[in-house]
């Protein structure tokens, strides 16, 4: 049995096996009924939390997620995504490093994976309260915010990714009229992700998982449907596309 939280709020995280999204799963757990959606199933999970199959790899396991929540959801989070691939390879410094094969894996897990998510949650999103789609996105994947390049594949999956949020802002919007979809900056965070990279990091800039869950439900909760179809960072200011 799932356990209902004090909040009667429902929730699902994409990517609960992730650093970020283990940490989302444990925050969320103490108010509300939490299904926590993974590849790979974690080693342990908060009392009540009931755990969900998934994989980008099969759509089809995304729409059999939907039959075992059931019901309406208050939140969805996507946070799931790569940066480098399981076969090692990692982003691309110059142009000249691009490989298709690499490129269409980003792409598939950072952009095609959360928009077939989108395809399938979206509909539970209740129409009568507020509700919130959150993709963890990256503040690489603004093009205005772009001065230093690099990371091709990682940066390009991840506006896209933007664009979508944007894209079914506007479609959700006319259907509900209190839902908030929005795309994510989690900040650099202590997780298998970020570890290849954190060497030349800035003093204090690394944070770590539950402190970024917490920054990120904080923000999630304080947003509005005017906020809509845009991209936060983890304390809350908008990053502009
Ligand atoms: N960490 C950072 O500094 C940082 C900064 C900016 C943005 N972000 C974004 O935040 C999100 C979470 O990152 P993280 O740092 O928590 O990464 P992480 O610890 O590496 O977790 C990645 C998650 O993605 C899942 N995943 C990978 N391939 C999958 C597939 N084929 N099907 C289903 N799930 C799959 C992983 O599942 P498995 O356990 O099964 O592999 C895991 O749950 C990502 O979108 C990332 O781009 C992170």
């Amino acid at each position: 049995m799932t356990q209902v939280g004090q909040s009667g709020e429902r929730a699902i995280v994409f990517g609960a096996s992730g650093g970020i999204g283990a940490a989302l799963v444990n925050l969320l757990a103490g108010r509300a009924e939490v299904f926590a959606a993974s590849r790979t199933q974690p080693e342990s999970l908060p009392d009540g939390v009931q755990w969900v199959h998934f994989d980008f790899d099969e759509e089809a396991t995304i729409a059999a997620a939907v039959k075992t929540v059931g019901g309406p959801l208050d939140q969805v989070i996507v946070a799931s995504g790569a940066l480098t691939l399981q076969d090692g390879s990692g982003p691309e410094r110059s142009f000249k490093q691009v490989e298709r094969a690499a490129m269409t894996r980003i792409f598939h897990l950072n952009t095609i994976g959360p928009a077939l998510i989108a395809k399938h949650f979206l509909p539970l999103l209740p129409r009568d309260r507020r509700s919130v789609f959150a993709a963890l996105s990256a503040r690489v994947g603004s093009i205005s915010d772009n001065g230093i390049g690099g990371w091709h594949s990682y940066r390009a999956s991840k506006a896209a990714l933007n664009m979508l949020v944007r894209n079914y802002a506007i479609e959700l919007g006319r259907t509900h009229k209190h839902a908030v979809c929005v795309a994510l900056h989690p900040g650099t965070v202590d997780t298998a992700l970020s570890q290849p990279f954190q060497s030349n990091l800035p003093e204090g800039q690394l944070t770590a998982p539950a402190e970024a869950a917490g920054n990120l439900l904080r923000v999630i909760d304080g947003l509005t449907p005017e906020d809509s179809g845009h991209l936060f960072d983890w304390a809350g200011e908008r990053v502009e596309f």
